[in-house]
């Protein structure tokens, strides 16, 4: 179901909303962010069981136009209540991280708790997964409840290649709250929704190759796409071990940042990854990088002749851009603007190896991820495909074939082809990215939309989308900061000072 929102209708939503925020010089839960919430918790203005009870609301009345949640966990009360007498005791515990704070995690990461993990299929409803994925673990010690589950595009996008953004058997269409006929992006296309209507404060998301910072910059929010191994991906259905990602998906970069220091570091479950990424961590965590002249020194760079970094020779959009370009100048950056990647035409042809790499990649994960399961319908990709044939109606296979999950199953290990487009990748990256990075010193490369996605997933780097504005027609865009592996602290001190420079995101004309 698709909402048609004519202008007078959306002045009219406009004109109630600033009123009702205009009379609202008191604590209110929209747009309130982790530190305001913290605060009204001390102040004793505010209680979990408040806030919990407030996203349910929003989730009853919102959800079944949005389709932003599929699942709401139904110890969330209880769970807030528990956080509300920590608090109420001054146990330590409640003083730090995400004590009581309501998180949305997408569908594709197990909770071992009454909420299902299915990536938005049928196939997967009365699986039971062995355990709390490794982010969902650190969530909990760091005291957030797990408020529900977002909706996604179904496998992360990695079963039909027809299927719409945000579309899955089990959660239906998502719609972009902004204008209901744009596309709202995705897989984490329930992520960035949810936390754009305020179904809750934060959210998480996954990314294989744009997933995080796409949905973000189409639904007008803050994504942060970690350096690989940061953040665990244990207990997360999978593409591929080399690009998946988990990462926040919140309304403000500080709210991001908060989350992200909750869920980095080493988890047992993705022991390689997560130690070898470890080093990354700065002592003291990431907030401090919450700097208000971030921007100041930074170079930052933007291909203008290049596709895959973005610009590409596209006058239209560096017009369009133009005017952040200027306040990240104004702001203290050094915009280096003509850059040259040595041999171009040559990586650029290497990048076909992302899809080669990846469908032999995601059957071995996903294989490995269903035998996993303490119980399963299905128990292999070969049994997934079997099950929509056989539920073609429920799965919608006729309007979305599973032509990514054929592809998959035909593919037998990682054989001399894949090979070749695993050096491709690795080349691509060395000579490509990180040498253009490295020779011209940059702290940044600056993309529009998520149109950098592909060169820091292939990669494993680490990318933030902030909001960018709005078009004509009200459809939300961002603007992209991508860096080298770690690289994060850099990257907030700049994401966070071009939020504060533009103040960009409003919240959506839907009530
Ligand atoms: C809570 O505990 C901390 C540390 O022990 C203390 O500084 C603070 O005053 C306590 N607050 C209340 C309200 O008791
Ligand atoms: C999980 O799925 C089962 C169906 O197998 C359903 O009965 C249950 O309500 C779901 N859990 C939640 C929290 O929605
Ligand atoms: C972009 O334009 C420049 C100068 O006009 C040209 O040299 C370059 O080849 C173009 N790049 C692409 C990818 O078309
Ligand atoms: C470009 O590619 C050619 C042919 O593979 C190679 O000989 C040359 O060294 C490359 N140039 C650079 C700057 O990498
Ligand atoms: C590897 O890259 C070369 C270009 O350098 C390309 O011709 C070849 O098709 C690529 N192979 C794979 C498997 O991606």
């Amino acid at each position: 179901m698709k909402i048609i929102i004519t202008p007078i209708f959306l002045l009219l939503l406009m004109m109630f909303q600033s009123i009702h925020t205009i009379q609202t010089s008191e604590f209110t839960i929209t747009e309130a962010t982790i530190v305001q919430i913290r605060a009204a918790f001390k102040q004793n203005k505010l209680t979990s069981k408040d806030l919990v009870k407030f996203y349910i609301k929003e989730i009853r009345k919102l959800n079944p136009i949005l389709r932003a949640v599929i699942e709401v966990n139904p110890d969330a009360v209880h769970q807030a209540q528990v956080a509300d007498q920590e608090r109420k005791a001054n146990a330590t515990k409640s003083r730090f991280g995400l004590h009581g704070i309501p998180i949305l995690v997408k569908e594709n990461i197990a909770t071992k708790d009454k909420l299902n993990t299915t990536a938005g299929s049928y196939a997967l409803l009365k699986s039971v997964v062995p355990r709390d994925a490794g982010v969902v673990k650190k969530l909990r010690e760091s005291g957030a409840i797990i408020l529900g589950k977002a909706s996604l595009s179904e496998w992360a996008h990695f079963r039909s290649s027809l299927a719409p953004s945000g579309w899955s058997a089990r959660g239906k269409q998502a719609v972009n709250p902004y204008l209901a006929t744009f596309d709202p992006c995705g897989s984490s296309t329930g992520s960035a929704i949810s936390v754009a209507t305020n179904m809750a404060t934060v959210s998480l998301g996954t990314e294989t190759d744009g997933s995080i910072l796409c949905p973000s910059g189409a639904n007008s929010v803050v994504g942060i796409k970690p350096t690989l191994g940061l953040t665990s991906r244990a207990g997360v259905i999978p593409i591929s071990p080399r690009q998946d990602s988990v990462g926040p998906i919140c309304r403000t970069v500080a709210d991001a940042v908060y989350v992200l220091d909750a869920i980095v570091g080493f988890d047992n479950n993705d022991a390689e990854a997560t130690r070898k990424a470890s080093k990354y961590i700065p002592k003291g965590g990431y907030l401090n990088h919450l700097i208000s002249d971030g921007l100041k020194g930074k170079r930052l760079g933007i291909m203008r002749a290049y596709p895959y970094f973005g610009f590409a020779n596209d006058t239209k959009t560096l017009n369009k851009f133009e005017k952040h370009f200027a306040v990240l100048r104004r702001s203290g950056a050094t915009l280096v603007e003509n850059l040259e990647v040595d041999n171009f035409s040559q990586i650029g042809s290497m990048f076909i190896g992302e899809t080669i790499a990846l469908v032999a990649e995601f059957k071995i994960a996903l294989n490995a991820y269903l035998k996993e399961l303490v119980a399963s319908p299905v128990r292999s990709l070969a049994d997934v495909i079997a099950f929509n044939k056989k539920f073609a109606d429920l799965e919608k296979i006729k309007e979305y074939p599973q032509d990514f999950f054929l592809e998959a199953e035909n593919t037998n290990g990682i054989g001399e082809l894949e090979k070749e487009a695993l050096m491709n990748l690795t080349r691509a990256s060395k000579d490509g990215f990180e040498k253009l990075m490295k020779e011209n010193k940059l702290d940044a490369l600056v993309t529009p939309y998520a149109k950098g996605s592909m060169v820091l997933a292939i990669g494993g780097y680490p990318g933030i989308s902030v909001p960018g504005g709005y078009d004509k027609n009200g459809a939300p865009y961002g603007i992209c900061f991508g860096g080298l592996k770690g690289s994060e602290p850099t990257l907030i001190e700049i994401a966070y000072g071009f939020e504060q420079a533009t103040k960009f995101r409003k919240p959506p004309p839907i009530k």
